[in-house]
């Protein structure tokens, strides 16, 4: 019978340890037996980025990613987004189980219900200037409502954790399209609750006189599952942001703050914007091979190219691809969609992307389609926000009632001087 454990021989004291294994992993802090001296601190593990380092147990989302394989809650990525509404897939991540009718008729009533944001807000938003970026709109904004809602403190509350998330996932597409119309210039365009989550997003975006506004069917559909597509993905760099700053036990909108800020950045949930930039200055399909060259000479990335998890085409940039048609039937082709095309053929047959596993992931295609929809590039990074904050949260209450978690601290390599003289400041040179 196999034994489910490790040996390790530390060949400095040729003393052996068997540590345990489950779940293909060892616990790090089994290192810490293994010292020379007996009063030492004793081995840690050193990885940086988190390169082979679980930091949770987690029911949430399971990606294969050298099978290219993504699943919500058990439920194939696929399957979701070709049978569901975004609100229904929120509430599945959130709940654990996919709801019944009368369930997500309830729910969709108390996300209507706190679409509302504080009058406040707008005044706070006015104090950004007209060209401020959106996501740094939102961000703040976020970190703002925990003002607004002091009790979101009582993060051991079950009732209170519920609430805040009902209340964020409803308020954040509001956040988002005040954001945007602030940077248009436009008045704010106010919920309305006879449409559905992604199409009152549409309407509180692109309404203009009109008294009432009626979305394309088409985009709504899209949109829901532009928005399926983006709500979790394990524990990506946002989500660890959000579970790190939560496990401070900070209210969730301060937490979910943290985790925006770091979807902001260009490897991450800001890369879409980066994706149109690029297409847009390569310009023309004949100008991609030498975009090519620069890349593989290390001159910068290929946008929406890589993933730290996947390593086979990421089964998101599938299911986006296909929508892309759906959209342009509505919205005209966005000529950009050839050049992108064309990238990713030749990309997917060069030696160095091959050798790399380097595929399209979400960020690709996504662009384009919310650049088609009509939406200006510094939106993009703010689109990816609003359904991740699904994830966001579902994570953090999972967190929360993790007994084996605590304040998230890693530990460092010191590798500065501990034995300097200190030297007055007349003296130093
Ligand atoms: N273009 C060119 N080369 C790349 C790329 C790329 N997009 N991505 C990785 N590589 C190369 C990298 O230079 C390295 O080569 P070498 O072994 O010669 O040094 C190798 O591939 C492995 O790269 P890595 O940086 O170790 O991979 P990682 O897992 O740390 O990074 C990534 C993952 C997503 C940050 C990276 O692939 C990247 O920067 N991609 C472009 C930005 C992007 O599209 N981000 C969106 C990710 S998906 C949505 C999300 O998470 O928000």
């Amino acid at each position: 019978m196999t034994k489910e454990t490790l040996t390790i021989t530390d060949n400095r004291t040729g003393r052996t340890y068997e540590l345990p294994i489950t779940d293909n992993t060892i616990r790090a802090m089994e290192l810490r037996q293994i010292k020379v001296e007996e009063d030492e601190f004793g081995m840690m593990s050193y990885d940086p980025a988190f390169k082979n380092t679980a930091s949770t147990r987690s029911a949430i989302t399971f990606i294969d990613g050298a099978n290219g394989v993504l699943c919500y809650r058990g439920y194939p990525i696929q399957e979701l987004a070709a049978n569901c509404t975004f609100l229904e897939v929120a509430y599945l991540i959130i709940d654990g189980q996919l709801p019944t009718q009368s369930q997500l008729d309830e729910y969709s009533g108390f996300i209507k219900r706190h679409t509302l944001i504080h009058e406040n807000v707008k005044r706070l938003l006015n104090g950004f200037q007209y060209d401020a970026h959106p996501m740094g709109m939102l961000i703040s904004l976020v970190a703002a409502l925990s003002t607004f809602y002091p009790e979101a403190k009582l993060v051991d509350y079950p009732d209170m954790r519920q609430l805040q998330m009902t209340r964020l996932v409803a308020k954040m597409p509001t956040l988002a399209a005040f954001a945007y119309r602030h940077s248009r210039g436009f008045p704010y365009a106010y919920p309305d609750p006879e449409l559905s989550y992604t199409g009152n997003f549409l309407n509180m975006i692109f309404r203009r006189a009109e008294p009432s506004y009626t979305p394309d069917p088409v985009l709504v559909r899209a949109l829901d599952v532009l928005f399926i597509l983006h709500a979790d993905h394990e524990q990506n760099c946002g989500t660890n942001a959000m579970r790190a700053v939560g496990s401070s036990r900070v209210d969730p909108y301060s937490a979910t703050a943290a985790a925006a800020a770091a979807l902001y950045g260009p490897l991450h949930g800001g890369a879409n914007e980066a994706v149109l930039r690029m297409l847009t200055a390569i310009g023309e399909v004949k100008n991609i091979p030498d975009y090519i060259a620069r890349v593989k000479e290390g001159e910068f990335r290929l946008m929406g190219f890589g993933h730290r998890v996947y390593k086979n085409y990421d089964p998101r940039a599938k299911i986006i691809k296909e929508i892309a048609d759906q959209v342009f039937e509505v919205t005209g082709r966005n000529p950009l969609l050839d050049v992108a095309l064309e990238l990713e053929r030749i990309a997917l047959e060069d030696e160095y992307f091959i050798k790399r596993k380097l595929y399209p992931n979400v960020d690709f295609y996504s662009g384009i389609i919310y650049q088609a929809m009509g939406l200006p590039a510094t939106m993009f990074p703010v689109m990816f926000a609003i359904p991740r904050t699904v994830g966001w949260l579902s994570q953090w209450a999972e967190l929360i009632v993790d007994s084996e978690q605590a304040i998230a601290r890693p530990r460092q390599i010191y590798t500065g001087s501990n034995e300097r003289e200190f030297v007055s400041i007349d003296q130093r040179g």
